[in-house]
């Protein structure tokens, strides 16, 4: 993926703190800017995984949970139809919308190389990382005549390992998410292929 920096790192208005977009609308702006249905799954996809993970593992409550799986939805919502302009677009709509602050920087920083945008809480954290793993976990699903059915993070690790599988993923971003959180690739590996199975 060529780079879009961004070039701002403050996004939003903290007086909208709080303020998410309706979980509707984020699938109704979805099937508007997205017709690629590919792309629509993998966002449908790291929400079902981001929100479940707020849920597990940050013991988030209801509305944080949302927020969660709505920078999930909506991190490539500008992908197909802005490709030059890619995470801006959407950034910019969300700030339009006065949606919370938090929400839009996570979908800013969901790949620093490519943005220039450091992910700094939690939850930006982990959907740089959610974002990099589900698409590539996905796509060794596809090419199993059982797809999810017994797909374990073992054969992942060692799809990894093989570098013209899905070669656009980039190894060095898949190191650089491990050493910003304290959850081992394994475990990650794991935790997606539970949550994002029953999303099709
Ligand atoms: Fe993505």
């Amino acid at each position: 993926m060529p780079t879009h920096l961004i070039g701002r790192s403050v996004f939003g208005n903290p007086a909208n703190a709080g303020r998410l977009i309706p979980l509707e609308e984020a699938h109704l702006l979805l099937n508007e800017w997205v017709p690629n249905e590919r792309l629509r799954l993998h966002m449908k996809q790291v929400a079902a995984v981001m929100k479940a993970w707020a849920i597990e593992k940050e013991g988030a409550d209801e509305k944080t949970a949302l927020k969660w799986e709505l920078a999930g939805l909506l991190h490539d919502a500008d992908w197909e139809k802005y490709p030059n302009d890619h995470c801006r677009i959407i950034i910019e709509e969300l700030e339009r919308r006065e949606i919370d602050p938090e929400l839009i920087h996570c979908i800013a920083s969901h790949g620093p190389k490519y943005f220039g945008v450091e992910p700094e809480t939690k939850m930006d954290k982990m959907i740089y990382a959610f974002d990099e793993l589900s698409g590539f976990i996905h796509a060794a699903a596809l090419i199993r005549p059982t797809r999810y059915e017994g797909l374990d993070a073992k054969s992942i690790l060692k799809k990894l390992k093989t570098a013209s599988f899905a070669a656009q993923v980039n190894r060095d971003d898949i190191n650089d998410v491990l050493s910003r959180i304290d959850t081992s690739l394994e475990d990650l590996i794991t935790f997606i292929i539970e949550h994002q199975k029953q999303i099709n």
